[in-house]
Parts: C-alpha cells; sequence; structure tokens
C-alpha cells in the first residue's frame, strides 16, 4: 500500500533526537528552531519524559475511560497549578483540532447557540468544526459548512463588540497568538474589551492555546499576559513534547454531564504520563522563564538583521518577516546550516518555535547560521 500523499516532504530523515537538536541515519545533526510544528517544548529525547514514559508502558499503557484512572487526576492538578488555573476542569482528548471541537460543543450546549466569531489569518484545525473556524477555504469541505461564522481582523475590537450585540453569537474563538497565519498577538486592551463583551452577551470566550500554550510565550498561557479570563482554553502540541495528547480547561461555570463528550483514547494512562512528565520539567526547569529570556535575546538579535523587515512575538514563538518570500531561505537553512524553521501561511515569514530549554548559546549558534545563509542565498532570492 502507498501513502495518500497529502504531504510535501523534505528529502531528511532524522532518527534521533538530543535537546534542541535531531539526528539523520548519518548521524549529520540538526539544530531544531521548529520543534516538529511546537510540539517539542522539554527538549527531544528528555530523560525524565522517557524514563515516565518507558514505566507506563510497562505498567500499563491503556485502559478505557470507565475505570477509575489516577494519571488523569494528577494531570488535571498539576496543570492546574503550573498554569494557575485552579479554577478550571480538564477534558482530555488527542489533538489540538480534537480540543477545538469539543470547546465548540460545549460551548454551544452552554448556551444553546451556533454563531461563532473567529478571525482572519486563524487556524484551529481540520475537523469539522475546528476547520470552519479556520481561515483557509482551501481545506473547509462543503460537509465542514454547518454553522454561520462571522470573521474579523484580529485586535478589531469595535467589530467584535458590534456582532456580539446580536446577542445571538455562541463563542468567540481567538488564538492565544496566531501561529500559522504568522505569529500575531492579539493587544491586551482587544482581548480584555472582548471577555467583556463575551460576558455581557452569555457568549464564550473560547482561547486557542494549541500552539501558544504550555509556556512558549513565556507565561503558561500567552492570554495571560493580558490577564483575562476564558471560559474554554484548549491545549495539545507541548502538553505531550510528541505524544499525541490535548485537552479542554473548562471554567467552573460549566457542568459536566455523563456521556456529554467523550473519546476512547483520551486520557489514556500513557498520554497522562507523557502529560506529567512535561509538566514535571516545565517546572523544575523553569522553562517558562527559559522561553521569555532566550526569546527576548533572540528578538532583539533579529531585529539588527538588516533585510529583516518585521520581528513579532513573545517568547519562543517568534515570526521574523522578510522583504522577500523565505521558502529559498529555509531550504538554504535546512541543507547547507542544517537548521530546521517553519513557514507560515504568509510567505515571507520565518517561524520560530524551537524547544523551550533552547540554551542563549544554541540561539547565537542559530543567529550565525541565519547570518550565514542569508549572505550565501542567491541575490535573485532576496530580490
Ligand atoms: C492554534 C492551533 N490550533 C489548533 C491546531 C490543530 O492541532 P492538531 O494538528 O493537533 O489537530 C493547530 C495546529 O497547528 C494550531 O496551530
Amino acid at each position: 500500500m502507498d501513502l495518500f500523499k497529502v504531504y510535501p516532504l523534505f528529502d531528511i530523515r532524522p532518527v534521533r533526537g538530543q535537546g534542541s537538536y535531531v539526528y539523520d541515519e548519518h548521524g549529520q545533526a540538526y539544530l531544531d528552531l521548529y520543534g516538529g510544528h511546537a510540539v517539542i517544548s522539554i527538549g527531544h529525547g528528555h530523560p525524565h519524559f522517557v524514563e515516565r514514559v518507558r514505566a507506563q508502558l510497562e505498567a500499563l499503557p491503556f485502559y478505557s475511560n470507565s475505570v477509575q484512572n489516577e494519571l488523569q487526576e494528577a494531570l488535571a492538578a498539576k496543570l492546574g497549578q503550573v498554569s494557575g488555573c485552579e479554577d478550571y476542569t480538564l477534558f482530555l482528548c488527542n489533538s489540538g483540532a480534537e480540543a477545538n471541537e469539543n470547546a465548540l460543543k460545549l460551548a454551544s450546549f452552554q448556551n444553546g447557540k451556533s454563531k461563532v466569531i473567529a478571525f482572519r489569518k486563524g487556524f484551529h484545525g481540520r475537523t469539522s468544526a475546528a476547520v470552519r473556524i479556520t481561515d483557509n477555504p482551501k481545506i473547509v469541505a462543503p460537509i465542514n459548512e454547518g454553522f454561520e461564522v462571522v470573521w474579523h481582523d484580529l485586535n478589531d475590537s469595535a467589530g467584535v463588540l458590534e456582532s456580539l450585540a446580536q446577542g445571538d453569537v455562541c463563542a468567540v474563538v481567538v488564538e492565544g497568538i496566531q501561529g500559522i497565519g504568522g505569529i500575531y498577538i492579539p493587544d491586551a486592551a482587544f482581548l480584555r474589551a472582548v471577555a467583556a463583551g463575551c460576558l455581557e452577551q452569555g457568549t464564550v470566550l473560547i482561547l486557542d492555546e494549541v500552539q501558544s500554550g504550555y509556556g512558549r510565550s513565556g507565561a503558561f498561557f500567552a492570554f495571560q499576559h493580558a490577564g483575562v479570563t476564558p471560559g474554554l482554553i484548549t491545549v495539545a502540541k507541548g502538553m505531550g513534547n510528541g505524544f499525541p495528547i490535548g485537552g479542554v480547561l473548562i471554567h467552573s461555570g460549566f457542568e459536566a454531564e455523563y456521556g456529554m463528550l467523550g473519546s476512547t483514547f483520551g486520557g489514556s494512562h500513557l498520554a497522562c504520563a507523557a502529560g506529567l512528565a512535561v509538566l514535571e520539567v516545565i517546572e523544575q526547569e523553569q522553562l517558562m522563564a527559559n522561553a521569555a529570556e532566550t526569546g527576548q535575546y533572540l528578538m532583539q538579535e533579529l531585529r539588527q538583521f538588516s533585510p529583516v523587515a518585521e520581528v513579532r512575538g513573545l517568547g519562543l514563538m517568534i515570526g521574523a518577516s522578510f522583504e522577500f518570500p523565505v521558502g529559498a531561505l529555509r531550504r538554504q537553512l535546512l541543507f547547507e546550516e542544517k537548521v530546521f524553521t517553519g513557514s507560515a501561511s504568509c510567505p515571507n515569514t520565518l517561524r520560530l518555535l524551537p524547544p523551550l530549554n533552547l540554551s542563549r548559546k544554541e540561539a547565537g549558534i542559530f543567529l550565525e547560521k541565519l547570518h550565514s545563509a542569508l549572505k550565501k542565498l542567491p541575490k535573485t532570492k532576496v530580490a
């Protein structure tokens, strides 16, 4: 059987990872400034992660959600403590799209409405409701077009408040920091105005922290920089450091009913062990502080690069916009300098999402390699 080819692939085969590096089958090291789409939070091959997952694999990797699972309770308690979101309960699933799908269902169960406010350049996943509120018509199939969506530009608080005033909006869904769209940060004043408008209208504010959460922005959640209290928060990516796990943090104003949500694999023993290991390392190694400091250093240095038009970001979620499309630069970085970086839907933006324990030294190595890649890039590519 052949694969259903939906991914354009680089001809590179990573077989091993350690810290901020992955290695191919010939032992060639690649510095990972992308974390495999922001998934690697505590670094490749972290010994505590490996040991906790290995021990759980040997003990019991899975039993269904029909029995007591103390690891789920331990994960919820630890997440509440490390994130500071003690006023929430946790529903566990397997991916970011699933987290958003469940959050939208919860919001709609809660207020009986179905219209959603979403944002241009936003991405929320590929399942039916999540893709409906994703600003990319190419990935929305006719079967996904099941409810009304009102689109606004990020930070257009006047527009959002006007839409909310109609009184028929189920949810406002916004990324803590827009990732795939090119690293755009919602203003604190915008988030506060939208949160207040939602409260007034009985609309649920859903913060999609799938990419920006888990310490990436220097705070546990990016919205915490604005000091708002969302009704629902969605998480995945960095939550399992590569193990598939996602979740919805649900504010105390929501009441659970048996059967209202569910998943076969969500919250498996193995997934919880992975999730606990991640939180323990984030806490023990103070990775939020490292993300804030190393991210600030990287952004400050990137702003000195002459062809860089703009640097946006918080912590280790960084977008550097150039005056030319970055495809050739990314290939130069990967194949000549041996550095993984990311793209964004805006072609001029280089997206950086390294492991949260990226050291200052490794950040410096990346900057040197970027210098070198830019120097070697044919002039036609930067015109
Ligand atoms: C902000 C955001 N939400 C949701 C998703 C979907 O996550 P997944 O691919 O795990 O379904 C992504 C994936 O890139 C994302 O960046």
